[in-house]
């Protein structure tokens, strides 16, 4: 089994380079991630490629660089037959499988219904038959089903169902499965109250998983690409307090970050009920005069919020 670092949780270089020597392979979202996952010095064959929106140059960077890409659509199919045709070098491809359950209890669900992650399960024998036509090398599949996942009984039938669907999609693939992806979702906990993740739960479950692959699967690498699990406590989001200003008795700290940097602390990243991330002034981090103040950022909305209210000495 396989642990791949989801580096849209965290891009920066020096992480990355940090990462790419602990990890197995980087899952990367763009070229410009691409860029910094080789420069980080990640095994091309260990990167993976996912997302809804590749481009067409982006496309041809991933075939070029020989990176894994998790296609999500015929278009892409279509587009990296054309680039492994003129260029003689077959793509490697997996297909990310949008499947037809719903990762429970994650702050964000990713596969299962209507969705544009992936393509849907029903779809995919025809996509393996355009796949298997056009000549590119078929490695595989992607599936995620959600993220930001605390509970692991959720996590542990995701994974299950998960596995039995690529078993079962396995039967219409061009050529043995080399590489099932079964998606992240770990959660870490955000605010008071939340506890972390058990993993023991999940960790037996995958055993189980991956000696039934031994068997079932025989050619296939199993992998589990995690995003925040790995390095979201490890990280701090710093901006800098501009103005301090009053508005009929509530006083506000404006930043000069805000929800374009940090969409998620702004609460409008999927949060139903807005809540506030933890917050700290770097600088008046003892004493004892408190008072409640209100952290926004610079943009000309009332959504740019990094603390409603939030008490800070
Ligand atoms: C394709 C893909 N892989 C990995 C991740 C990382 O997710 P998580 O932080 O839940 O592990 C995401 C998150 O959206 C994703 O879309």
């Amino acid at each position: 089994m396989k642990l791949h670092y989801a580096m849209k949780a965290n891009p920066m270089p020096a992480l990355v380079c940090h990462m790419a020597g602990l990890v197995d392979g980087i899952d990367v979202a763009s070229a410009g991630e691409l860029k910094v996952a080789l420069d980080a010095g990640a095994d091309p064959r260990e990167i993976s490629f996912a997302g809804p929106g590749k481009q067409l140059a982006e496309l041809r960077q991933a075939v070029a660089a020989g990176i894994l890409i998790n296609v999500e659509s015929f278009r892409e199919v279509a587009e990296l037959a054309r680039i492994s045709h003129e260029t003689g070098c077959p793509a490697r491809v997996a297909v990310r499988v949008n499947p037809d359950f719903e990762l429970k209890s994650s702050g964000m669900k990713m596969g299962g219904g209507a969705k544009q992650f992936g393509v849907d399960a029903e779809q995919v024998p025809e996509l393996l038959a355009e796949i298997g036509r056009s000549g590119m090398a078929f490695e595989g599949f992607h599936l995620f089903a959600g993220s930001q996942n605390l509970k692991p009984e959720a996590i542990v039938e995701a994974q299950g169902k998960s596995y039995e669907l690529a078993l079962r999609l396995a039967q219409s693939a061009p050529s043995p499965v080399r590489f099932l992806n079964l998606g992240g979702g770990f959660g870490i906990p955000y605010f008071p109250g939340e506890q972390p993740l058990d993993l023991a739960p999940i960790g037996a479950n995958l055993a189980i998983i991956v000696e039934r692959a031994a068997r079932e699967l025989p050619e296939a690498e199993l992998v589990i690409e995690l995003g925040r699990y790995l390095v979201g406590e490890a990280g701090l989001y710093v901006t800098r307090i501009l103005d301090r200003k009053t508005s009929r008795g509530q006083t506000f700290l404006v930043t000069d970050g805000g929800l374009h940097h940090h969409l998620s602390a702004s609460g409008n990243f999927g949060q139903v009920i807005r809540k506030n991330y933890p917050v700290a002034i770097g600088n008046r981090m003892t004493g004892d005069r408190r008072e409640a103040v209100s952290v926004v950022g610079p943009l000309c909305t009332p959504l740019d919020l990094l603390a409603d209210r939030m008490e800070s000495s």
